[in-house]
Protein backbone atom coordinates (compact mmCIF):
# COMPACT_ATOMS: atom_id res chain seq x y z
CA UNK A 1 0.00 0.00 0.00
CA UNK A 2 2.41 2.57 1.13
CA UNK A 3 4.96 1.93 -1.71
CA UNK A 4 2.44 2.13 -4.17
CA UNK A 5 1.20 4.94 -2.92
CA UNK A 6 4.85 6.72 -2.95
CA UNK A 7 5.04 5.09 -6.57
CA UNK A 8 1.91 6.88 -7.62
CA UNK A 9 2.81 10.44 -5.94
CA UNK A 10 6.28 9.93 -7.53
CA UNK A 11 5.16 10.04 -10.77
CA UNK A 12 2.45 12.45 -10.32
CA UNK A 13 4.89 14.82 -9.05
CA UNK A 14 7.61 13.63 -12.40
CA UNK A 15 4.46 14.46 -14.70
CA UNK A 16 4.45 18.16 -12.83
CA UNK A 17 7.82 18.42 -13.70
CA UNK A 18 7.44 18.05 -17.11
CA UNK A 19 4.48 19.86 -17.32
CA UNK A 20 5.93 22.78 -15.92
CA UNK A 21 9.39 22.70 -18.10
CA UNK A 22 7.13 22.39 -21.77
CA UNK A 23 4.80 25.41 -20.48
CA UNK A 24 8.11 27.36 -19.72
CA UNK A 25 9.63 26.69 -23.06
CA UNK A 26 6.78 27.15 -25.04
CA UNK A 27 6.12 31.06 -23.31
CA UNK A 28 9.67 31.51 -23.76
CA UNK A 29 9.96 30.76 -27.25
CA UNK A 30 6.78 32.29 -27.83
CA UNK A 31 7.80 35.01 -31.42
CA UNK A 32 4.16 36.68 -30.96
CA UNK A 33 1.16 37.58 -28.65
CA UNK A 34 -1.06 34.75 -30.88
CA UNK A 35 1.91 32.30 -30.20
CA UNK A 36 1.46 33.42 -26.08
CA UNK A 37 -2.30 32.95 -26.56
CA UNK A 38 -1.77 30.10 -27.81
CA UNK A 39 0.35 28.42 -25.31
CA UNK A 40 -1.89 30.14 -22.40
CA UNK A 41 -4.76 28.58 -23.83
CA UNK A 42 -2.82 25.05 -23.93
CA UNK A 43 -1.03 25.15 -20.69
CA UNK A 44 -3.57 27.54 -18.13
CA UNK A 45 -7.02 27.39 -20.17
CA UNK A 46 -9.55 27.08 -17.49
CA UNK A 47 -11.42 24.78 -19.73
CA UNK A 48 -9.06 22.00 -21.44
CA UNK A 49 -5.93 23.38 -20.05
CA UNK A 50 -3.32 20.86 -18.76
CA UNK A 51 -2.81 22.65 -15.57
CA UNK A 52 -6.19 22.05 -15.05
CA UNK A 53 -6.22 18.49 -16.01
CA UNK A 54 -3.16 18.13 -13.24
CA UNK A 55 -5.20 19.98 -10.87
CA UNK A 56 -8.31 17.15 -11.41
CA UNK A 57 -6.04 14.92 -10.43
CA UNK A 58 -5.14 15.67 -7.32
CA UNK A 59 -8.88 14.04 -6.48
CA UNK A 60 -7.51 10.66 -7.85
CA UNK A 61 -4.83 10.69 -5.49
CA UNK A 62 -4.56 8.71 -2.19
CA UNK A 63 -5.04 10.89 1.10
CA UNK A 64 -1.56 10.87 1.73
CA UNK A 65 -0.29 11.96 -1.46
CA UNK A 66 -2.45 15.02 -1.46
CA UNK A 67 -0.49 17.26 0.56
CA UNK A 68 2.86 16.61 -1.27
CA UNK A 69 1.41 17.01 -4.89
CA UNK A 70 -1.01 20.24 -3.73
CA UNK A 71 2.28 22.05 -2.61
CA UNK A 72 3.88 21.54 -5.64
CA UNK A 73 0.85 21.87 -8.09
CA UNK A 74 1.17 25.50 -6.84
CA UNK A 75 4.36 25.91 -7.30
CA UNK A 76 4.05 24.88 -10.83
CA UNK A 77 0.81 27.03 -11.35
CA UNK A 78 2.76 29.84 -10.16
CA UNK A 79 5.75 29.27 -12.48
CA UNK A 80 3.57 28.95 -15.60
CA UNK A 81 1.47 32.20 -14.60
CA UNK A 82 5.04 34.03 -14.10
CA UNK A 83 6.21 32.56 -17.62
CA UNK A 84 3.25 33.74 -19.62
CA UNK A 85 3.40 37.52 -17.89
CA UNK A 86 6.75 37.79 -18.93
CA UNK A 87 6.29 36.29 -22.18
CA UNK A 88 3.42 38.83 -22.95
CA UNK A 89 5.76 41.78 -21.57
CA UNK A 90 8.37 40.78 -23.55
CA UNK A 91 6.43 41.01 -26.50
CA UNK A 92 4.60 43.81 -25.45
CA UNK A 93 8.13 45.95 -25.68
CA UNK A 94 8.09 44.90 -29.56
CA UNK A 95 4.66 45.67 -30.59
CA UNK A 96 3.69 48.93 -29.37
CA UNK A 97 0.50 49.25 -30.56
CA UNK A 98 -0.11 45.58 -30.90
CA UNK A 99 0.54 45.71 -34.95
CA UNK A 100 3.81 43.60 -35.08
CA UNK A 101 5.68 46.51 -36.01
CA UNK A 102 8.51 47.07 -33.57
CA UNK A 103 9.16 50.78 -33.30
CA UNK A 104 12.14 50.43 -31.09
CA UNK A 105 14.54 48.95 -33.80
CA UNK A 106 16.26 51.32 -36.08
CA UNK A 107 14.70 52.30 -38.95
CA UNK A 108 15.41 52.40 -42.52
CA UNK A 109 15.93 55.94 -42.92
CA UNK A 110 14.73 56.85 -46.59
CA UNK A 111 16.79 58.82 -48.98
CA UNK A 112 15.58 62.45 -49.24
CA UNK A 113 16.14 64.15 -52.70
CA UNK A 114 16.59 67.34 -53.37
CA UNK A 115 16.34 69.70 -56.40
CA UNK A 116 18.50 69.36 -59.89
CA UNK A 117 21.12 71.87 -59.22
CA UNK A 118 19.71 73.51 -62.50
CA UNK A 119 16.30 73.60 -61.46
CA UNK A 120 17.86 75.29 -58.22
CA UNK A 121 19.72 78.09 -60.69
CA UNK A 122 16.63 78.40 -62.27
CA UNK A 123 14.71 79.18 -58.95
CA UNK A 124 17.43 81.55 -58.18
CA UNK A 125 17.29 83.31 -61.21
CA UNK A 126 13.56 83.80 -61.15
CA UNK A 127 13.82 85.33 -57.32
CA UNK A 128 16.59 87.94 -58.45
CA UNK A 129 15.16 89.19 -61.29
CA UNK A 130 11.47 88.82 -59.66
CA UNK A 131 12.99 91.23 -57.52
CA UNK A 132 13.64 93.45 -60.40
CA UNK A 133 10.11 93.63 -61.16
CA UNK A 134 9.95 90.80 -63.80
CA UNK A 135 7.31 88.58 -64.17
CA UNK A 136 7.46 84.60 -65.50
CA UNK A 137 6.74 83.84 -69.14
CA UNK A 138 6.45 80.43 -70.74
CA UNK A 139 6.48 79.40 -73.91
CA UNK A 140 6.64 75.60 -76.16
CA UNK A 141 9.84 73.85 -76.66
CA UNK A 142 8.06 73.09 -80.42
CA UNK A 143 8.15 75.50 -82.31
CA UNK A 144 7.44 77.61 -85.68
CA UNK A 145 9.45 79.01 -87.55
CA UNK A 146 7.93 82.56 -87.35
CA UNK A 147 8.68 82.52 -83.57
CA UNK A 148 11.62 81.13 -84.12
CA UNK A 149 13.31 83.36 -86.91
CA UNK A 150 10.88 85.27 -88.93
CA UNK A 151 9.73 87.68 -86.11
CA UNK A 152 12.76 87.82 -84.55
CA UNK A 153 14.15 89.90 -87.82
CA UNK A 154 16.14 86.86 -89.08
CA UNK A 155 16.06 86.93 -92.92
CA UNK A 156 15.42 83.65 -94.73
CA UNK A 157 18.94 83.58 -95.72
CA UNK A 158 20.66 83.97 -92.66
CA UNK A 159 23.50 81.13 -91.02
CA UNK A 160 21.54 80.40 -88.14
CA UNK A 161 18.71 78.81 -90.35
CA UNK A 162 21.02 76.45 -91.88
CA UNK A 163 19.20 72.62 -91.20
CA UNK A 164 22.89 71.56 -89.50
CA UNK A 165 22.48 73.75 -86.55
CA UNK A 166 18.48 73.23 -86.35
CA UNK A 167 16.24 70.62 -85.16
CA UNK A 168 13.45 70.91 -88.20
CA UNK A 169 10.34 68.89 -87.89
CA UNK A 170 8.99 66.89 -90.62
CA UNK A 171 5.59 69.17 -90.78
CA UNK A 172 7.68 72.40 -90.90
CA UNK A 173 8.11 73.51 -87.22
CA UNK A 174 11.11 73.21 -85.49
CA UNK A 175 12.53 72.62 -81.56
CA UNK A 176 13.35 76.45 -80.68
CA UNK A 177 16.78 77.31 -81.30
CA UNK A 178 16.55 80.34 -78.63
CA UNK A 179 14.18 81.23 -76.06
CA UNK A 180 13.99 84.49 -77.76
CA UNK A 181 10.81 83.05 -79.15
CA UNK A 182 9.00 83.87 -75.81
CA UNK A 183 9.83 87.50 -76.30
CA UNK A 184 7.58 87.68 -79.47
CA UNK A 185 5.05 85.31 -77.92
CA UNK A 186 5.09 87.62 -74.86
CA UNK A 187 4.86 90.83 -77.14
CA UNK A 188 2.07 89.07 -78.96
CA UNK A 189 -0.09 88.37 -76.32
CA UNK A 190 -0.22 91.63 -74.77
CA UNK A 191 0.40 95.55 -75.30
CA UNK A 192 3.35 97.85 -73.84
CA UNK A 193 4.68 97.43 -71.17
CA UNK A 194 6.09 94.21 -70.90
CA UNK A 195 8.99 92.89 -68.25
CA UNK A 196 9.47 89.37 -68.16
CA UNK A 197 11.78 86.72 -68.15
CA UNK A 198 11.32 83.31 -69.32
CA UNK A 199 13.07 80.19 -68.72
CA UNK A 200 13.28 76.96 -70.87
CA UNK A 201 15.39 74.65 -73.06
CA UNK A 202 16.56 74.90 -76.40
CA UNK A 203 18.05 72.77 -78.95
CA UNK A 204 20.96 73.05 -81.76
CA UNK A 205 22.74 69.77 -82.96
CA UNK A 206 25.84 70.82 -81.28
CA UNK A 207 28.06 67.61 -80.68
CA UNK A 208 28.23 66.81 -77.34
CA UNK A 209 31.37 67.93 -75.06
CA UNK A 210 32.68 69.08 -71.94
CA UNK A 211 30.81 72.54 -72.64
CA UNK A 212 28.39 71.72 -75.87
CA UNK A 213 25.15 69.49 -75.32
CA UNK A 214 22.24 69.25 -78.04
CA UNK A 215 19.95 71.26 -75.44
CA UNK A 216 20.40 72.82 -72.52
CA UNK A 217 18.88 76.05 -70.93
CA UNK A 218 18.47 79.85 -71.67
CA UNK A 219 17.08 82.89 -69.29
CA UNK A 220 15.57 85.50 -71.72
CA UNK A 221 15.28 88.97 -70.47
CA UNK A 222 12.64 91.39 -71.63
CA UNK A 223 12.32 95.10 -70.48
CA UNK A 224 9.56 97.07 -73.26
CA UNK A 225 8.36 100.72 -72.14
CA UNK A 226 8.58 104.24 -72.83
CA UNK A 227 12.32 105.20 -72.60
CA UNK A 228 14.19 102.00 -71.59
CA UNK A 229 17.85 102.65 -72.07
CA UNK A 230 20.71 100.94 -72.40
CA UNK A 231 21.74 102.21 -69.04
CA UNK A 232 18.86 99.89 -68.03
CA UNK A 233 20.13 96.95 -69.18
CA UNK A 234 23.68 97.51 -68.28
CA UNK A 235 21.90 98.29 -64.19
CA UNK A 236 19.58 95.20 -64.21
CA UNK A 237 22.47 92.79 -65.27
CA UNK A 238 24.97 94.52 -63.18
CA UNK A 239 22.79 94.01 -60.19
CA UNK A 240 21.76 90.32 -61.23
CA UNK A 241 25.13 89.62 -61.51
CA UNK A 242 26.16 90.76 -57.95
CA UNK A 243 22.84 88.73 -56.87
CA UNK A 244 23.99 85.88 -58.16
CA UNK A 245 28.39 85.84 -58.31
CA UNK A 246 28.67 88.14 -55.43
CA UNK A 247 29.31 91.89 -54.67
CA UNK A 248 33.05 91.69 -56.14
CA UNK A 249 31.45 90.93 -59.88
CA UNK A 250 32.24 92.99 -62.93
CA UNK A 251 30.16 93.11 -66.09
CA UNK A 252 31.35 94.23 -69.59
CA UNK A 253 29.38 94.47 -72.61
CA UNK A 254 31.67 94.01 -75.87
CA UNK A 255 29.87 95.04 -79.61
CA UNK A 256 27.98 92.12 -81.31
CA UNK A 257 25.19 91.53 -83.35
CA UNK A 258 22.12 89.79 -82.90
CA UNK A 259 19.35 90.31 -85.83
CA UNK A 260 16.56 90.96 -83.34
CA UNK A 261 18.63 93.50 -81.32
CA UNK A 262 20.46 97.10 -82.43
CA UNK A 263 23.08 97.43 -80.85
CA UNK A 264 23.86 94.20 -79.85
CA UNK A 265 26.36 92.91 -77.33
CA UNK A 266 27.88 90.22 -75.42
CA UNK A 267 27.94 89.83 -71.61
CA UNK A 268 31.22 89.34 -69.83
CA UNK A 269 31.56 88.77 -66.45
CA UNK A 270 34.51 88.52 -63.88
CA UNK A 271 34.25 87.59 -60.49
CA UNK A 272 36.76 86.72 -57.31
CA UNK A 273 37.31 83.29 -57.60
CA UNK A 274 36.36 82.81 -61.58
CA UNK A 275 39.26 82.63 -63.82
CA UNK A 276 39.19 85.73 -66.28
CA UNK A 277 36.26 87.40 -68.17
CA UNK A 278 33.81 84.98 -69.05
CA UNK A 279 30.94 85.26 -71.85
CA UNK A 280 27.42 84.54 -69.95
CA UNK A 281 25.15 85.64 -73.15
CA UNK A 282 23.93 88.14 -75.41
CA UNK A 283 21.84 91.26 -75.03
CA UNK A 284 20.66 94.57 -76.91
CA UNK A 285 18.09 96.83 -77.73
CA UNK A 286 14.98 95.50 -79.06
CA UNK A 287 14.82 96.11 -82.68
CA UNK A 288 12.40 98.17 -84.54
CA UNK A 289 11.60 95.36 -86.68
CA UNK A 290 10.43 92.96 -84.01
CA UNK A 291 8.35 95.66 -82.46
CA UNK A 292 6.52 95.95 -85.99
CA UNK A 293 6.53 91.86 -86.38
CA UNK A 294 4.74 92.18 -82.82
CA UNK A 295 2.34 95.50 -83.67
CA UNK A 296 4.22 97.42 -80.86
CA UNK A 297 4.80 101.50 -82.01
CA UNK A 298 8.80 101.76 -82.30
CA UNK A 299 8.36 105.23 -82.12
CA UNK A 300 6.82 105.21 -78.74
CA UNK A 301 8.17 102.08 -76.62
CA UNK A 302 12.22 101.02 -76.66
CA UNK A 303 13.02 98.29 -74.76
CA UNK A 304 15.76 95.81 -74.50
CA UNK A 305 16.10 92.09 -74.28
CA UNK A 306 18.78 89.43 -72.98
CA UNK A 307 19.59 86.08 -72.70
CA UNK A 308 21.97 83.85 -70.66
CA UNK A 309 23.00 80.26 -70.72
CA UNK A 310 21.85 78.65 -67.48
CA UNK A 311 24.27 75.66 -67.82
CA UNK A 312 26.73 77.93 -67.59
CA UNK A 313 25.76 80.54 -64.73
CA UNK A 314 24.82 76.85 -62.62
CA UNK A 315 28.90 75.40 -63.83
CA UNK A 316 30.51 79.24 -62.80
CA UNK A 317 29.07 78.66 -59.66
CA UNK A 318 29.28 75.95 -58.48
CA UNK A 319 33.27 74.99 -60.29
CA UNK A 320 31.60 72.78 -62.87
CA UNK A 321 33.91 71.37 -65.52
CA UNK A 322 31.69 68.90 -67.48
CA UNK A 323 28.42 70.27 -68.89
CA UNK A 324 27.68 66.41 -69.29
CA UNK A 325 27.75 65.74 -65.45
CA UNK A 326 24.49 67.97 -65.35
CA UNK A 327 22.40 65.51 -67.66
CA UNK A 328 23.66 61.99 -66.32
CA UNK A 329 21.90 62.25 -62.90
CA UNK A 330 24.82 60.06 -60.99
CA UNK A 331 23.51 60.45 -57.77
CA UNK A 332 26.84 61.12 -56.48
CA UNK A 333 27.06 64.17 -58.38
CA UNK A 334 24.37 65.26 -57.69
CA UNK A 335 24.30 64.73 -53.89
CA UNK A 336 27.01 67.72 -53.79
CA UNK A 337 24.93 70.76 -53.78
N1 LIG B 1 19.03 84.44 -78.36
C1 LIG B 1 20.44 84.77 -78.33
C2 LIG B 1 21.24 83.47 -78.38
O1 LIG B 1 20.68 82.41 -78.18
C3 LIG B 1 20.80 85.52 -77.07
C4 LIG B 1 20.16 86.88 -77.03
C5 LIG B 1 18.95 87.04 -76.38
C6 LIG B 1 20.76 87.98 -77.61
C7 LIG B 1 18.35 88.30 -76.32
C8 LIG B 1 20.17 89.22 -77.54
C9 LIG B 1 18.97 89.37 -76.89
O2 LIG B 1 22.43 83.49 -78.63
Amino acid sequence: MSTSTTGTLETALLDLDELQGEAVLAFESAASPEAVEAARVEYLGQKQGRLKAAQERLRTLPNQAKKSYGQRFNGVKQALEAACDAARARLARRTVGGDGIDVTLPGIAPRLGHRHPLSQTADELIDIFGRLGFAVARGPEVEDVHHNFDALNIPPVHPARDPLDNFFLPDGGMLRSQTSTIQVRVMESQPPPARVVAIGRVYRPDTVDATHSFMFHQIEGLFVAEGVTMGHLKSVLRLFAKSYLGEDVRIRFRPSFFPFTEPSVEIDMLWHGGRGWVEMGGAGMVDPNVFKAVGYDAERVTGFAFGLGIERLCMRRHGIDDIRLLYQNDVRFLDQF
